[in-house]
């Protein structure tokens, strides 16, 4: 008998879906006590896209999937495995990944589960696909974050509003005998509720999240600056071994920490913050898309992967560019 090849996982496709409606600083300054400029100057965001009235997570999710689908050149059918990472499913129950799985026709049964860590959502949906993959459990899944953050967001609290904007992004991730995804890191520290988190408020009214931005801003350049560490030593590669850096897309300064912690000129971050804003879990993979259609990320690129959120939690991912 043959011997069972060793199973890795490789990015076979990926895409995106972002809200039509775009929403500009201007337009938050007619409403709240902000400027572009102070925005701007604070987290390099310009403008956000933002669910209209009907449209949910699901809907951009399922926008994100057919495009990585089709970019993978595979089969709805051969999907074995949806995992969503989000913070704001359309319901408490079916899950996105459910529904996903419905409305993009798979009947094959195969398992769909949602995931959440908030911004790292889409990072650990990828480890645990990969996961999934390397264990022989699933050969072709659909890893999608998606996220509608405007529907948790208090536009009346200036302190945190003007950060969040609603999108997708998917990839399609394939059981291969190289490795795409070269490695995955995972962290959490449940002791920090009261610095960002989201919950129905002591006063009955609805969900909405709360953050003391500054403390959060420090803690995720310092657990980004040790991730870094820990994904290059333990992979024994050096700073100059990554071609692109993919960030979550919270605030360009926390960005620039990071790149300037890799030793890397901003020419090669992926930055999409300026136009997306903080999309939460669809962040990583948005802005991983963007570059993919844009020609930057090329066959036989490095890209570390990294995303920090509420929990916290974070993470980072490892990838060979194989397509
Ligand atoms: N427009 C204008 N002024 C604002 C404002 C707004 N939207 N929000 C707060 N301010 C004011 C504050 O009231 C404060 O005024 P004061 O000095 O008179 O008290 C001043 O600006 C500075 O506030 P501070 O909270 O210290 O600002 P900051 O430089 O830390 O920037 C954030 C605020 C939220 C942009 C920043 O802390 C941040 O991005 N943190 C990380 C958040 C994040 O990424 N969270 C998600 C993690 S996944």
């Amino acid at each position: 008998m043959q011997p069972e090849l060793t199973l890795f996982s490789t990015i076979a496709g990926t895409g995106s879906a972002l809200p039509e409606r775009i929403v500009t600083n201007h337009e938050l300054a007619e409403r709240i006590d902000t400027s572009h400029e102070w925005i701007v100057e604070r987290t390099g965001i310009h403008q956000r896209h933002l669910v209209s009235e009907g449209q949910n997570t699901s809907d951009l999710a399922c926008a994100a999937a057919l495009q990585a689908i089709a970019a993978s050149g595979i089969d709805a059918v051969e999907i074995d495995l949806v995992v969503v990472a989000t913070t704001t499913p359309d319901l408490v129950f079916p899950s996105v990944a459910c529904l996903v799985q419905q409305k993009l026709g798979i009947v094959n049964r195969c398992p769909a589960f949602d995931l959440q860590a908030v911004c790292s959502g889409f990072i650990y949906a990828l480890s645990t696909a990969d996961n999934f993959i390397r264990a022989g459990q699933a050969r072709c899944a659909l890893v999608i974050g998606a996220d509608v953050m405007s529907r948790i967001t208090d536009w009346n609290d200036r302190s945190n509003c003007i950060l969040w904007g609603d999108g997708a992004g998917a990839v399609v991730l394939r059981a291969s005998d190289t490795p795409g995804v070269l490695a995955t890191h995972l962290h959490a520290d449940g002791r920090y509720r009261d610095l960002l988190h989201a919950g129905s408020a002591p006063d009955g009214g609805g969900c909405a999240v709360r953050m003391q931005g500054n403390a959060v801003f420090r803690f995720a350049v310092r657990t980004l600056d040790e991730i870094v560490d820990e994904t290059l030593e333990k992979n024994g590669l050096q700073k100059d071994d990554i071609t692109w850096l993919v960030p979550h897309q919270a605030n360009i300064r926390i960005i620039e920490a990071t790149a300037k912690k890799l030793g890397m000129s901003m020419d090669k971050v992926v930055v999409t913050v300026d136009r997306h804003a903080n999309t939460s879990a669809a962040s990583v993979p948005l802005a991983l898309d963007t570059a993919v259609r844009d020609g930057r990320i090329k066959k036989g690129d490095t890209l570390l992967l990294e995303a920090f959120g509420g929990g916290f939690t974070w993470g980072s991912a490892l990838i060979k560019w194989m397509v």
